[in-house]
């Protein structure tokens, strides 16, 4: 049984994807952060990058995942405002004691922010308390896909070569 498990949430499909990809590679159990607000229309969509830009926490499904059964946890979003996508700061705030310690990384789609944005974006908010990245990195959304998948090869490197 693998150590790790994916945990994403998505708007358009895209983060899914990659969750699904990183599943299937390193083994490991996928699991969909719901994302309850309202994100389709012109409006949501300012919204949502409002909601990121104010550091937002915004109400999810959560998938109640066992993480006690996990050394590794591995997250997948959308970037929003080069940051942490609102609903999985709220999946990270509600269970950051039961994560403390345990080796996560941040996988995410975009348009073109980079990765050290992401990570900074996570060390600024969680470091403190969840210590640093095991692995981060962007994929770009337009890529085709050879692209992205030597994107996501490099991220299970860094993941597991740690
Ligand atoms: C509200 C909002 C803000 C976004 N901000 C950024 C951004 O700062 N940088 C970027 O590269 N892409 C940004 N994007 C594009 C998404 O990250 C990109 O479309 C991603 O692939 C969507 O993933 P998903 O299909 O899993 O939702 C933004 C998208 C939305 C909806």
């Amino acid at each position: 049984m693998s150590d790790s498990v994916v945990v994403y949430v998505t708007r358009s499909g895209h983060s899914r994807d990659l969750a699904k990809d990183l599943g299937t590679r390193l083994g490991a159990e996928v699991r969909e952060i719901v994302d309850l607000s309202k994100r389709k229309g012109i409006l949501a969509w300012i919204n949502s990058g409002r909601q990121a830009a104010m550091k937002s926490s915004t109400p999810i499904g959560d998938p109640g995942i066992e993480l006690q059964r996990f050394g590794t946890v591995v997250l997948v979003q959308p970037v929003w405002a080069s940051a942490i996508c609102p609903p999985l700061r709220t999946w990270l705030r509600a269970h950051a004691r039961e994560l403390a310690g345990k080796r996560l990384a941040i996988l995410a789609s975009c348009y073109g922010t980079a990765a050290g944005a992401i990570r900074a974006a996570f060390d600024a908010e969680f470091g403190a308390e969840l210590g640093p990245l095991a692995a981060c990195a962007t994929v770009l959304q337009k890529n085709e896909e050879g692209l992205r998948k030597a994107s996501v090869d490099a991220f299970v490197h860094e993941l597991l070569g740690k």
